[in-house]
């Protein structure tokens, strides 16, 4: 036996394609030799898989060995290779039959005493060693993540000799158990903590009923960051569906996949400085950005006009596909994306335009300047635009939250608003397509008169017309109506506060 084949699997995006570890030996100037695209990591390879089986008293064989990793056109990274290198190298020199190989997939790190390291993108190669009907072996770190995935046959080693010891039926190998005890559960802060603010206290109501996205408009301390932030504690729970796409995601990102975070609603807060491909995704090989981090959850951009404006402008696409795609000169990845939007933001630059307490320093051109670092297409893409007006101070001292609504409470109309939805069309209302709004949004004659008159005096797009539609919609959803009435539509039109803003200026 001079030549062995070992399966693995590679990462590309959100998919894990089959890598085919073949080995040779071969007569020659002994050496060892990676072919097939490998990248840095692989190519150390060499030099822990040599230590790891001269440290677990195997031989390292003294002939020329190739390790081809095929297909060669797949990029290959880390050192997620070593384990099936390892193996490959003992079948061929004849110091582990081959006869079990076939029927498992391996992946995972060798330190150089032939202990187990765990490997980044686990959850997306279970999920194709499940579906090609094979067993995987995985590192021991990574069997929390690897069980997440119920129906799969995955099993974990903490080092070389057990995979070994269980390829040659002496001792079995544990399988994956699924450990949630760890799990964080809780959604972060409460809505109990915001005094007064009922205005904007609505609109995240609305905005979590609907999915839609929202924008606060304030000055500088008034409660803006900490009404986003209560955002998560009005939603359901992600489904499991749901959380095995956010575990993969995060599994494939550079902090990996935290088992606590299992069900949780993502909640992401990218810094204003922070670079396109941060915040969309990219780099070498492609990572998720913010926007696929946030999947499924929020994306909560706050101090929204510092952010680079051409960062911005990439947000146009996923927001109305639900999804990004990255494009190198030789192959695209496409991670998903459907995040709710939710931004903050100052009046003017010195953040005191229209405040009762202090007077604002700007001039209108600044204004303008500041206002126009939004773009007219993104501003169109908000459902909601909410001004949260400084609370007197004796409100914020001397009310007690023993008056203020907790999540809970919140929370219980926010489920049976989304339920309504759900029962009608089978999607949320920010889902709604034009096409289904005829069926789904009818509106009277009379308040479609109305609603007609204040999109022509502001002068408002098509695409804006029906953001308010929807709006309305999840207004009356809330209020447990199925017609769509002209206080709907009235407080929808009123959460769009920079419209009427811009249509001044
Ligand atoms: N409505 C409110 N109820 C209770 N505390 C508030 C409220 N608004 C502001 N605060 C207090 O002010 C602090 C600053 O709020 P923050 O959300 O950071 O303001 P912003 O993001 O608008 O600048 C909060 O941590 C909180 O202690
Ligand atoms: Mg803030
Ligand atoms: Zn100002």
């Amino acid at each position: 036996m001079t030549l062995a084949i070992v399966y693995s699997r590679a990462s590309a995006g959100m998919n894990a394609p089959l890598v085919v570890v073949e080995v040779h030996l071969s007569r020659g100037m002994p050496g060892l030799n990676i072919v097939g695209l490998p990248e840095a990591a692989v190519k150390e390879s060499k030099d822990r898989v040599r230590s790891a089986l001269l440290n677990t008293c195997f031989e390292f064989p003294r002939w020329r060995i190739t390790i081809n990793l095929a297909p060669a056109d797949l990029p290959k990274e880390g050192g997620r290779f070593d384990l099936p290198i390892a193996l490959g190298i003992l079948a061929a020199s004849g110091q582990l039959s081959d006869e079990k190989l076939k029927e498992y997939e391996f992946v995972g790190e060798l330190a150089l005493s032939g202990d187990l390291r765990s490997v980044r993108g686990v959850l997306p190669i279970v999920l194709a060693a499940q579906q090609a009907g094979r067993t995987l072996i995985v590192p021991e770190a990574n069997s929390g993540e690897a069980a997440l995935v119920r129906q799969a046959q995955v099993l974990s080693a903490t080092h070389l000799l057990d995979v070994c010891a269980h390829l040659k039926g002496e001792t079995s190998l544990k399988i994956c158990q699924l450990n949630l005890e760890q799990r964080v559960g809780s959604t972060g802060p409460d809505l109990i903590d915001v005094c007064g603010q009922p205005h904007a206290r609505r609109a995240l109501e609305i905005a979590a009923a609907g999915k839609h996205s929202l924008l606060f408009v304030g000055s500088p301390g008034t409660g803006k960051t900490m009404l986003a932030s209560r955002l998560p504690g009005i939603l359901p729970p992600l489904t499991d569906e749901q959380s095995l796409d956010v575990a993969a995601l995060a599994s494939i990102s550079r902090n990996g996949f935290d088992i606590r975070q299992w069900q949780c609603v993502p909640f992401r807060a990218p810094h204003h400085s922070s670079s396109g491909v941060a915040l969309v995704g990219g780099g070498r090989p492609p990572q998720p950005g913010e926007i696929s981090l946030a999947h499924q959850g929020i994306l909560f951009l706050d101090e929204l006009p510092e952010f680079n404006r051409h960062v911005l402008e990439c947000l146009r696409e996923p927001l109305e596909s639900g999804s990004i795609t990255i494009s190198r000169a030789a192959w695209q990845t496409v991670f998903p994306a459907e995040f709710q939007l939710i931004a903050a933001m100052n009046p003017c630059p010195c953040g005191f335009l229209g405040s009762s307490g202090r007077a604002c320093r700007c001039s209108t051109i600044q204004v303008q300047r500041y206002l126009a670092k939004l773009s007219g297409p993104l501003l169109d893409r908000i459902d909601m635009q909410v001004e949260v007006p400084a609370l007197p101070l004796e409100l914020l001292s001397t009310q007690s939250n023993e008056k203020n609504e907790s999540s809970a409470i919140v929370k219980e109309r926010v489920l049976r608003a989304r339920q309504r939805q759900l029962d009608r069309q089978g999607k949320l209302n920010r889902e709604l397509q034009v096409s289904d709004l005829e069926q789904f949004c009818v509106l009277t004659d009379d308040v479609q008169k109305i609603l007609n008159k204040i999109i022509d005096k502001l002068n408002l797009s098509a695409r804006v017309y029906h953001r308010i539609v929807k709006v309305a919609r999840t207004i009356a959803d809330l209020m447990g109506q199925e017609m769509i009435d002209a206080t709907h539509i009235a407080e929808a039109l009123n959460c769009r506060a920079l419209d009427r803003t811009r249509s001044l200026i």
